[in-house]
């Protein structure tokens, strides 16, 4: 049976994301102070504060989740700055549009969503599995979503298992020597932190599994 994520599922993902990074922002803060400049629980953080107040904002004009995931992707560049800001910016914008005009979206198109947003990102800043980088979560969320989409399988299993992978991933970047950002000049010195943006990236993935995974069935849905 087809399962549909609506508008109101993408505010509330939003929205639990925007708590999350709060909550742990100075675990962002101290895992970019070993091998960044400490800054990355503060320009995320910068974000969502933003982010929450213009999903508050009885004047925003989001009728369909391509213009709200654009609002997103505008907000985020404009606040959140460093790397990270025009990275996840990148992800929503290419996220947005494989979503063009939709009201509500299936697993398969979610799959498409943020497959697009992680070339967005590759794209931006060209960071390959590996290069100790949220790429490193992302990717493996993405492979784990397109394999459960294509099984046909419930949205909350494939976002269950987007989230295994993508923690997994996160931790791998434990081990890793960093080739993108600020962290390649420490060379092997990198090696035994875990990477900041992958670790908020995996925040995202965790709170889709949350939101969206809940989304009902189709045919639920609409007997409501
Ligand atoms: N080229 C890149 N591609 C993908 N992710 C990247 C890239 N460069 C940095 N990152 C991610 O951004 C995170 C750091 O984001 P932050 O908000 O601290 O910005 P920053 O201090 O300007 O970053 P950096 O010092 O790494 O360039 C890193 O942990 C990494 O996951
Ligand atoms: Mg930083």
């Amino acid at each position: 049976m087809s399962q549909e994520i609506s508008l109101a599922h993408f505010r509330a993902w939003l929205l639990a994301y925007a708590e999350h990074i709060e909550a742990i922002e100075a675990q962002l803060t101290d895992l970019d102070a070993a091998i960044g400049d400490a800054d990355h629980g503060a320009n995320m953080r910068r974000g969502m504060e933003r982010l929450r107040a213009r999903l508050a904002d009885p004047g925003l004009q989001c009728d369909d989740i391509g213009a709200l995931l654009r609002t997103v992707a505008m907000t985020l560049v404009s606040t959140v700055g460093g790397a990270a800001g025009p990275l996840y910016g990148a992800f929503f914008l290419r996220a947005a549009q494989e979503c063009q005009g939709g009201s509500v979206v299936t697993l398969v198109q979610l799959a498409r969503m943020f497959r697009a947003g992680l070339q967005g990102i590759q794209q931006r800043g060209k960071a390959q599995l590996n290069d100790k980088t949220l790429v490193d979560a992302l990717e493996p969320a993405v492979v784990a979503l397109e394999k459960a989409a294509a099984e046909g399988a419930p949205l909350a299993v494939a976002l269950e298992a987007a989230r295994v992978a993508a923690e997994a991933g996160m931790r791998h970047t434990i081990g890793l020597q960093a080739n993108r950002g600020r962290a390649s000049y420490l060379g092997p010195r990198a090696i035994g932190h875990q990477d900041p943006g992958a670790t908020s990236l995996y925040g995202l993935i965790r709170t889709a599994a949350e939101t969206l995974g809940a989304a009902q069935p189709a045919s639920l849905a609409s007997r409501r």
